[in-house]
């Protein structure tokens, strides 16, 4: 996969170069390149931003640089590109959208400052998506959680045994508690159904547990899914025991 990151701070992207992400970049699984689109200003000072036409507080970020920067990129490659505003007002990133950008051949994010962009940016724009109902200073952290999260379901970056399919939100419920060595710590005990190495009674237990935690935790999770014969009767004994 390719991805290309329009950014006025590349050097944030350093941070793609630790953990599995840059190893995923060794491997040559990703290949992630940052644009200054400072570098394409057409102005002597190479300012990308101006007041908004109208009045108002803040600036805005120019359409000109960002669209010469993207045409360039364009003009690199003729694969299909999926092109992305980081935006507050984008639709909300989550599980299911990393697994459709990971199916992307290349990928283009357009890190934003200031009050916003020109809208005419969005010539180029196919997604406008948001991290959150919240306001970060600039694109890139948005775009780095987006990256990060869209790798992990791109082959081979997780390694064999591991799969995103299995994480939390996958199967829209989140995952069962974990426990590791010793089995018990300070009187702190690990569930013995762990420890019999009963493998359908494992099963059934991290189920219930997916389901409780998800009940407790993100009920709305569970509003528009379908549930199979076993998990809708395990469901009906959590909330009884609730109760
Ligand atoms: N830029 C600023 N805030 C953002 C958010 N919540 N999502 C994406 N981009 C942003």
């Amino acid at each position: 996969m390719k991805i290309d990151i329009l950014t006025i701070f590349p050097r944030m992207f350093d941070a793609l170069n630790e953990s599995l992400i840059g190893k995923a970049q060794t491997r040559e699984l990703v290949d992630i390149q940052t644009v200054d689109f400072r570098d394409y200003a057409d102005n002597k000072h190479n300012t990308v931003d101006d007041a908004p036409y109208g009045g108002g507080a803040g600036m805005l970020l120019q359409a000109q640089p960002i669209l010469d920067a993207y045409e360039d990129i364009e003009s690199k490659s003729n694969t299909k590109k999926r092109v992305i505003l980081l935006d507050p007002a984008g639709k909300k990133f989550d599980q299911a959208m990393a697994k459709d950008f990971a199916t992307a051949e290349e990928l283009v994010f357009i890190c934003g400052h200031y009050e916003g962009y020109d809208e005419r940016v969005k010539t180029i724009v196919t997604d406008e998506v948001s991290i959150g109902d919240y306001v970060v200073t600039g694109g890139e952290l948005a775009a780095m959680i987006m990256i990060d999260a869209t790798m992990r379901f791109v082959p081979g970056v997780l390694g064999n045994d591991i799969s995103a399919y299995d994480d939390s939100f996958s199967n829209d419920l989140l995952e069962f508690p974990q426990y590791t060595r010793p089995a018990d710590y300070k009187g702190m005990k690990v569930p013995e159904v762990l420890t019999s190495g009963n493998h359908e009674l494992i099963r059934q237990w991290r189920l219930r547990e997916s389901l409780k935690k998800t009940y407790l935790k993100r009920p709305d999770l569970l509003e528009n899914r379908e549930f199979t014969n076993e998990e809708e009767k395990m469901l009906r004994e959590i909330k009884a025991d609730l109760l």
